[in-house]
């Protein structure tokens, strides 16, 4: 019989994915077909949902609870010690809703990555899509970015726009926010997995190929 040994692509890079919640980014980076090998889904909470859909693909699954670590300085050296065991490029954090120390920042600079339900500097934080409603703004949307020790506040990699309709609830506007998160999730790993990005001087994200202009949105519509 004439087997072949398993081919492994030493050359893909490998990434660890962080999870809070439901894990609906989570499913959507599974289904991609992203040029890296997923090492591990790592959880802070037991009972996260996300966790089965790991199971579904296959994937190691870990948890980190937080509620079993005194203060953020003894979860977040744990939580180092099981994204170390996979040796990671990328540590992606789909829906992780802890706040990371500056020291596990540092330790993962340019290695870490966020997705964030705003459009960026705007509504950093929580409950971002009932504060912007308050606010009455027309456009609001999401954001991929580097994770810095200032919060929410990293180099943007990625951002998708739509429209604040006038009969919005912070569920309707969630709901085709999270469409667009995604969307653009995968786009921002691809680039990463492939080295298509890089920070220039100024701390600001550049990718490799060429941009084009994209398509306004404008919001209402003009007549
Ligand atoms: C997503 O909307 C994500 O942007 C947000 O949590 C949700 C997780 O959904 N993340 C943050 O607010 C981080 N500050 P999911 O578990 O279905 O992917």
């Amino acid at each position: 019989m004439n087997l072949k040994p398993e081919s492994v692509d030493v050359t893909m890079k490998s990434i660890v994915i962080l999870i809070s919640g439901l894990g609906s980014n989570l499913r959507a980076l599974l289904e991609a077909d992203l040029p890296c090998r997923i090492a591990a889904v790592i959880s802070n909470r037991v009972d996260a949902p996300g966790l089965e859909i790991a199971k579904q693909h296959g994937i190691t699954t870990r948890i980190v609870a937080h509620h079993s670590h005194p203060d953020r300085e003894s979860f977040d050296s744990e939580l180092a010690l099981c994204i170390d065991d996979y040796r990671p490029d990328l540590i992606v954090l789909a829906g992780f809703m802890r706040i990371l120390t500056p020291q596990f920042v540092a330790r993962y600079q340019n290695k870490l990555i966020n997705i964030h339900p705003s459009l960026l500097p705007a509504y950093s934080g929580l409950n971002t899509h009932a504060r912007a409603l308050r606010d009455g703004v027309k456009i609001h949307g999401c954001t991929v970015h580097f994770v810095t020790s200032d919060v929410d506040h990293g180099p943007i990699i990625i951002q998708a726009a739509v429209s604040v309709l006038v009969d919005d609830t912070p569920a309707t506007l969630a709901a085709r926010v999270l469409h667009q998160e995604h969307r653009i999730f995968p786009q921002a790993i691809r680039w990463l997995c492939n080295d298509d990005i890089r920070l220039n001087a100024g701390g600001k994200v550049l990718l490799r190929r060429l941009e084009q202009p994209g398509c306004p949105l404008i919001s209402p519509e003009m007549e």
